[in-house]
C-alpha cells in the first residue's frame, strides 16, 4: 500500500501537466536576502535561524504589481545541465525557486547560511561501524536485561526510522532537489541526502548487530498502524512532486512545493522523529543500549541541522514569494503541524502504553506540543499550545553534543580494543 509506486490516498490530486498554465517567473529588482546568524551552530536549538519578523512581508502582502513577467513559455525554468546563457551569474539573479540563472555556478553565494550548513554537516561526518555495539548485543540477547516494554520501544524505533529516513532521502532526490533552484542549497541537499543514507545504514547496522528479524523491522511501516499512519501521512506530500513532469511556476504548484517542504522538514523530520529519539536516548542515559543510543545521538544532531536548513529554505521562499504565504496556506501549514503532533502522540501512546524510562504518555504529549509550538513559531505562525514546557530538557543537552571531541575519543577507543577501524 505504501510503496513509492502504489501509494495513493484521497485528497491527493494528480498534477495535470497537459493543462498547466505558462509558469510565472517572478523577478525582484532588489531581492531581499536573509543572512541568518553564522555562529548559530553553537547550539542545536540555536542552529535555527530565526527569521526577524521585521524583515518579513505582511502575510497577505502581494508584490504582483511590481513583478516582471517575461514570456517563459519556451524557457526551461530550472536548467540544470544545458545552459545556453553563458554570462556570469550575479547574486541578484539567484532565487530559491523558479530561478533561470545558471545553476552550475556555485558562487557568488546568495545564501551564505546554506553553504555554512554544508560545511558544518561535513565537519560532523560519522559512520555507523565506528560505534561499538558489543554491550548492546549482550544486553539484547540476555534473558532479563530489558523489559518487554523496552524491547517494544527499540523495535518500533528501528522499524519507523529505517523507513522514514528512506522516505526523506527519496523525497530529497526525487522531488526537492530538482525544484530548489539554487546551487548552494543543492550542495547542502546533496550532503543531507548522503546523511540520510548513513542514517538508514545505522539502523541496518543496529538491526544486523542485534540479530533482529529484518523482515519484521523493515516491513513495520506496513504492519503496525501507528507507524503506517506516519509514513502514509508523509508519502502523500511526495506523490505529486515526484512526478518527473511536475514543475513549479504557478501559484498552485509553488504552494505544492511549500507544502512538501513543511511536511518533510517541519513535521516528518521536525516532529515524527522526536518521540523515538527521546525514548532511545533516555535508554542510553540509563546505561542501556548505549551503542544504539550513541548512533541515535549522531543522527539527532544531523536531523537538527536538517530541520534548521529546511526552515531557512521555507522562510526564504516566503520572503521571495510572499503571495504564496496567503491566509489559506498559513492555516494549512498550522493544520499540518497539528496533524503531525497528533499522529506522533498516538505513536507515543502505542509504543509506551505504560510509564517507562522515566517517561509516560502525558509527558511525551507535552513534549510534542512544546516541539510543535517551536515549529509553528519558526515559520512565523502563532503557537497553538498554551503553557507547555519541555519535560525533557536533557534532550537539548544531548543535541548540543560536541561531536568532534567525543567522537574522536570513541574512535580511538574502538581502534585500540576492537581493531575494526583502519586509519589507512
Ligand atoms: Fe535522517
Ligand atoms: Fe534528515
Amino acid at each position: 500500500m505504501l510503496s513509492w509506486d502504489e501509494y495513493s490516498e484521497d485528497g491527493v490530486t494528480n498534477h495535470n501537466v497537459g493543462t498547466s498554465p505558462v509558469p510565472l517567473v517572478e523577478q525582484f529588482d532588489n531581492p531581499e536576502i536573509l543572512r541568518p546568524d553564522q555562529n548559530a551552530n553553537d547550539s542545536a536549538e540555536a542552529l535555527t535561524t530565526e527569521i526577524d519578523a521585521r524583515t518579513m512581508p505582511a502575510p497577505n502582502e502581494s508584490r504582483s504589481s511590481d513583478l516582471v513577467r517575461p514570456d517563459t513559455s519556451n524557457d526551461d525554468i530550472a536548467p540544470t545541465i544545458h545552459q545556453e546563457n553563458t554570462e556570469r551569474v550575479t547574486v541578484d539573479q539567484k532565487r530559491m525557486i523558479n530561478c533561470r540563472a545558471d545553476l552550475n555556478q556555485l558562487v557568488p553565494f546568495k545564501y551564505d547560511w546554506a553553504w555554512q550548513k554544508y560545511l558544518d554537516g561535513c565537519a560532523n561526518h560519522w559512520m555507523p561501524q565506528e560505534v561499538n555495539m558489543t554491550a548492546d548485543v549482550a544486553l539484547w540477547k540476555s534473558e532479563d536485561g530489558l523489559s518487554e516494554d523496552e524491547r517494544i520501544v527499540i523495535k518500533r524505533s528501528l522499524g519507523f526510522f529505517s523507513t522514514a529516513d528512506s522516505l526523506v532521502a527519496n523525497n530529497l532526490v526525487l522531488a526537492i532537489y530538482r525544484l530548489i533552484t539554487n546551487p548552494e542549497c543543492r550542495q547542502y541537499l546533496l550532503r543531507q541526502a548522503f546523511e540520510e543514507a548513513i542514517h538508514t545504514h545505522a539502523y541496518q547496522y543496529c538491526i544486523e548487530s542485534l540479530g533482529m528479524d529484518e523482515g519484521e523491522i523493515f516491513n513495520m511501516y506496513h504492519e503496525v498502524p501507528s507507524v503506517a499512519r506516519k509514513a502514509s501521512w508523509a508519502l502523500k506530500y511526495t506523490q505529486e512532486l515526484s512526478d518527473p513532469q511536475f514543475t513549479t511556476g504557478t501559484q498552485e504548484d509553488n504552494q505544492a512545493l511549500l507544502k512538501n517542504l513543511i511536511a518533510y522538514y517541519c513535521v516528518l523530520e521536525g516532529i515524527f522523529f522526536y518521540c523515538g529519539f527521546s525514548q532511545i536516548l533516555s535508554m542510553g542515559r540509563r546505561n542501556k543500549m548505549t551503542g544504539t543510543s550513541e548512533q541515535f545521538q549522531y543522527i539527532l544532531r544531523d536531523e537538527s541541522m536538517h530541520v534548521n536548513f529546511g526552515i531557512d529554505v521555507i522562510n526564504q521562499i516566503k520572503l521571495e514569494n510572499p503571495q504564496l504565504w496567503d491566509s489559506s496556506m498559513q492555516e494549512l501549514a498550522a493544520q499540518m503541524i497539528l496533524e503531525g503532533t497528533e499522529l506522533e502522540t498516538q505513536y507515543a501512546l502505542d509504543t509506551m502504553p505504560r510509564g517507562i524510562l522515566g517517561m509516560n504518555g502525558n509527558m511525551m504529549a507535552e513534549y510534542l506540543q512544546f516541539i510543535a509550538n517551536r515549529r509553528l513559531a519558526q515559520i512565523g505562525l502563532p503557537e497553538r499550545f498554551q503553557a507547555v514546557k519541555n519535560p525533557f530538557p536533557w534532550m537539548s543537552e544531548i543535541m548540543d553534543l560536541k561531536k568532534e571531541k567525543n567522537f574522536f575519543e570513541t574512535r580511538v577507543t574502538e581502534y585500540q580494543t576492537g581493531g575494526a577501524l583502519s586509519w589507512d
